[in-house]
């Protein structure tokens, strides 16, 4: 088995690197900052694990290697110019982020050949400082990753099973993963997996932040119209991009995903609350950016970006 590299010291990537280690895959992580990658991780029925060292820089990668980014979208560009000399065995990259615009950017620098999966996981982590000033992070809540190949067109194997014959080595990384940190289920269409995730964020993530409200009170009736709207929005873009999509399943599954979640604080409510730059351009962002393209009004997505842009950070 190759090693799983784990680019930044966020939550998901931590809670990556601490079920690999439970689980016996061989990996290392590669923090931008050394101070703040956490020191270990806690299980959700309170048990801890210590992470070991992190790496300061990039190595050569093997082939069978994977390399996974569990990064905001807006870090993908510098961390894979920094990790790109370190690429000449075309390990397989994995990227995993919210929003979207990670592809375009991976096959700017890597070419439109690379051995690349796309993925999005529901597993919920948060990293916390502890009284002590260590930083570790906490699995607040099971999830499943999904993962798939963007580029395979009309000829996409639909089974883990026919990846294997046409694609080895994606399905050897998926392999990997999913001893890792399991469950990892592999989608023939990994685009319509991601879209379904960017509909889901974007109403639950700039409606939480604007409000300062935990994910469930975006059921509550006050924010119906808004729900609408941007379903509605998302729905016409997402099928002018060819990508099937109604509406009222899109707003059904926006609350199924704030009930699941109802506890947490979005990730775009933790930016905002601590001053970090959000992901917004990245999700309703992108739905402007595709609506401009197919001459789409999407009124509501404008609004929420230009909101959530003069918020004081
Ligand atoms: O960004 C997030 O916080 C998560 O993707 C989600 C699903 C909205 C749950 O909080």
């Amino acid at each position: 088995m190759g090693k799983l590299h784990i680019v930044g010291g966020g939550a998901i990537g931590t809670l990556f690197a601490a079920s690999a280690q439970t689980n016996g895959v061989p990996y290392d992580c590669y923090p931008r900052d050394m101070k703040t990658m956490p020191s270990y991780a806690q299980w959700l029925d309170g048990q801890s694990i210590g992470l070991k060292p992190a790496k300061p820089t990039p190595v050569e990668l093997a082939k069978t290697d994977v390399l996974i980014l569990p990064l905001k979208v807006y870090q993908l560009k510098a961390a894979l110019l920094q990790w790109l000399p370190y690429l000449t065995q075309q390990p397989t990259v994995v990227l995993l982020h919210n929003g979207m615009g990670g592809l375009e950017t991976a096959k700017e620098l890597l070419g439109c050949d690379y051995p690349l999966l796309l993925a999005t996981t529901s597993h919920g982590a948060l990293k916390v400082k502890a009284s002590t000033g260590d930083v570790y992070v906490q699995y607040t809540g099971v999830g499943a990753t999904q993962i798939g190949a963007p580029d395979f067109g009309t000829g996409t194997p639909q089974t883990l099973t026919a990846l294997s014959a046409s694609a080895p080595q994606l399905a050897n990384a998926i392999a990997m993963l999913d001893t890792a940190l399991p469950p990892v289920q592999y989608q023939d269409d990994i685009l319509k997996a991601l879209w379904t995730k960017l509909s889901v964020n974007a109403v639950i993530n700039p409606l939480t932040a604007l409000h300062n409200i935990q994910n469930k009170y975006i059921a509550d009736t006050e924010f119906e119209q808004s729900r609408n709207a941007i379903c509605d929005e998302f729905t016409q873009v997402a099928n002018a991009c060819g990508l099937e999509f109604d509406a009222q399943t899109v707003h059904k599954n926006v609350l199924s995903v704030a009930k699941a979640t109802g506890e947490n604080f979005s990730s775009m409510h933790q930016d905002v609350a601590h001053g970090r730059q959000t992901e917004i351009d990245a999700i309703n962002g992108y739905i402007v950016e595709m609506a401009k393209k197919k001459g789409i009004h999407v009124p509501t997505n404008t609004l929420l970006v230009e909101r959530v842009k003069a918020l004081k950070l």
